[in-house]
C-alpha cells in the first residue's frame, strides 16, 4: 500500500503471526507501518515458530502474546486491553495430510477457534460502538472450492463451495461463519481465498520446502500418485501485499480470491525445482538432483486441480501479481540455503515421526 498522510495508524492483532504467512505478514505490516501497534496471538503448534519474530521482539509497538484463540477469556482481554481495531487471522492447522491422519485439531482450531475470535470480536465491536474502520480480516484457502477437471475455468468469488479433505471442510466450517457474521450482524468481516502460497519461513512439510530440504540431505523426493496434479502457486509477498490492500480497501462482507497466475503440475514444479537446485545449491551430493524424484502412494482424496481467477481482486484493488513462480522459487531457495540454522532445528524427533506416518519410511 503506498503511504498516505490521512491514514490512520491501526492497532492490529495478528493470529497465527508465528506461522508461515501470519509471520511473512508481520513483518510487512511493520516494515510498511512502523506506527502501528501489532499484536501477535499464537499457540506455537508444531508449526510456529517464535525465533521467525525475533528481529521484531524488542520493538515497543509489538507484542507476542503465547496462547490458543480458542482461550475466550484470553481473546476478550486483548482486544480491549489492546483498543484493537483489526484482526488479520491466520492461525490454522494447515496441513492436509496432518488432517488426513487426525482431523479432530483442524476442527478445534479452524472452526471452533474461528468461532471464539468472531464471538469476541463481535461483542468488543458492539461495546465499542461499531466503529467505522474496524475490520476482521479471515484468511482462507482456495481448497474450499474442491478438485477442478482439465478444462474447468478457475474458481471464482462464486463458485459452490465443495470442500474435500478434513482440512478445506474445517477451512469451508470457519469461512461460512465469517461470513454470517457479517450478514447476520453487520460485521465488517471480509475472506480472502488463496492459492498455494510458498516463499520465506514455510515449514518444511510442505511440497517446496520438503523438497529443498530433501535435495540438501540426498534424500527421495516424494511426488504423490502421477504427479499431474495441478496447484497455482503463489509466492508469499504477493499474497501479504494483498491482504494489506483488503484490509484497507476492501469491502466488509466480501470475498476475495488471491492467486498468483501460476498454474503448474506437481512434476513440472518439481522438475523446476531440482534444475534451480542443481544451479544455486553448489556442490550436492547428488546431482542432477531430479535422480532423487520417486513416485509414491497418492494421497487419500487428492483433489486433482486447483486455479484461481484473481479478476475481482484485481480490478476493484489494483492488485497483481509481481513473482513469476520461477523467480519465485528462486529467492525461496536461496532464503533456504542461506537460513539453514532456521530449518533445521525443525527437523526435529517430532517431524520424524509426522513423516515416517505420512510417508511409511524413516526419515533418517
Ligand atoms: P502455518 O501452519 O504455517 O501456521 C499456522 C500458525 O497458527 C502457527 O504459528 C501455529 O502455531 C498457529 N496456531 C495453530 N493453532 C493455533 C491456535 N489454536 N491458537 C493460536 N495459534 C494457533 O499456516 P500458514 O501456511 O501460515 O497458513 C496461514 C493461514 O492461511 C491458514 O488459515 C491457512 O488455512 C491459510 N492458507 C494457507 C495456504 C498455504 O499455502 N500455506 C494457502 C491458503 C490458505
Ligand atoms: P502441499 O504443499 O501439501 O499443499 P496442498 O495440499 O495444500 O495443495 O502439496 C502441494 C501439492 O504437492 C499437492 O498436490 C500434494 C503434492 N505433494 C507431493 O506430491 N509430495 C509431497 O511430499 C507433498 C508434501 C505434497
Amino acid at each position: 500500500m503506498t503511504q498516505d498522510d490521512t491514514r490512520k495508524a491501526r492497532r492490529i492483532i495478528i493470529t497465527g503471526g508465528a506461522g508461515f504467512i501470519g509471520s511473512n505478514f508481520v513483518h510487512h505490516w511493520s516494515k510498511n507501518y512502523p506506527e502501528d501497534r501489532i499484536i501477535v496471538l499464537d499457540s506455537l503448534t508444531y508449526a510456529g515458530n517464535r525465533a521467525t519474530l525475533k528481529d521484531l521482539e524488542n520493538l515497543e509497538n509489538f507484542r507476542f502474546v503465547h496462547g490458543d484463540i480458542c482461550d475466550r477469556p484470553l481473546v476478550d482481554e486483548l482486544l480491549k486491553q489492546e483498543n484493537i481495531d483489526t484482526v488479520a487471522h491466520f492461525a490454522a492447522e494447515s496441513h492436509v495430510d496432518r488432517s488426513i491422519l487426525g482431523p479432530g485439531a483442524f476442527v478445534q482450531t479452524n472452526v471452533v477457534g474461528t468461532f471464539t475470535l468472531l464471538e469476541s470480536f463481535r461483542q468488543y465491536w458492539l461495546e465499542s460502538a461499531k466503529p467505522e474502520h474496524h475490520r476482521f480480516l479471515h484468511v482462507s484457502t482456495d481448497e474450499v472450492y474442491g478438485s477442478l477437471e482439465p478444462n474447468d475455468p478457475p474458481f471464482s468469488e462464486t463458485t459452490p463451495y465443495s470442500p474435500n479433505s478434513p482440512y478445506s471442510a474445517s477451512k469451508a466450517g470457519s469461512d461460512h461463519l465469517a461470513r454470517a457474521y457479517y450478514h447476520t450482524y453487520g460485521m465488517p468481516t471480509i475472506i480472502t481465498n488463496c492459492s498455494n502460497n510458498y516463499g520465506p519461513f514455510h515449514f518444511p512439510e510442505k511440497l517446496l520446502p520438503l523438497m529443498i530440504i530433501n535435495i540438501l540431505l540426498s534424500k527421495p523426493l516424494p511426488v504423490y500418485g502421477d504427479g499431474q496434479n495441478v496447484r497455482d502457486w503463489l509466492y508469499v509477498k504477493d499474497h501479504c501485499q494483498a491482504l494489506d490492500l483488503v484490509i484497507h480497501k476492501g469491502t466488509p462482507g466480501q470475498t476475495y480470491n488471491v492467486g498468483g497466475n501460476n498454474e503448474v503440475k506437481n512434476i513440472d514444479l518439481v522438475h523446476l525445482l531440482c534444475k534451480l537446485m542443481d544451479e544455486l545449491a553448489g556442490d550436492l551430493p547428488v546431482k542432477p538432483a531430479e535422480s532423487l524424484i520417486t513416485f509414491v502412494k497418492d494421497r487419500p482424496g487428492h483433489d486433482r486441480r486447483y486455479a484461481i481467477d484473481a479478476s475481482k481482486i484485481r480490478h476493484e484493488l489494483g492488485w497483481v501479481p509481481q513473482k513469476t513462480v520461477e523467480q519465485g522459487i528462486r529467492e525461496t531457495i536461496l532464503w533456504y540455503l542461506e537460513n539453514q540454522q532456521w530449518w533445521r532445528p525443525l527437523l526435529s524427533a517430532d517431524y520424524q515421526a509426522y513423516y515416517e506416518a505420512s510417508y511409511g519410511q524413516k526419515f533418517t
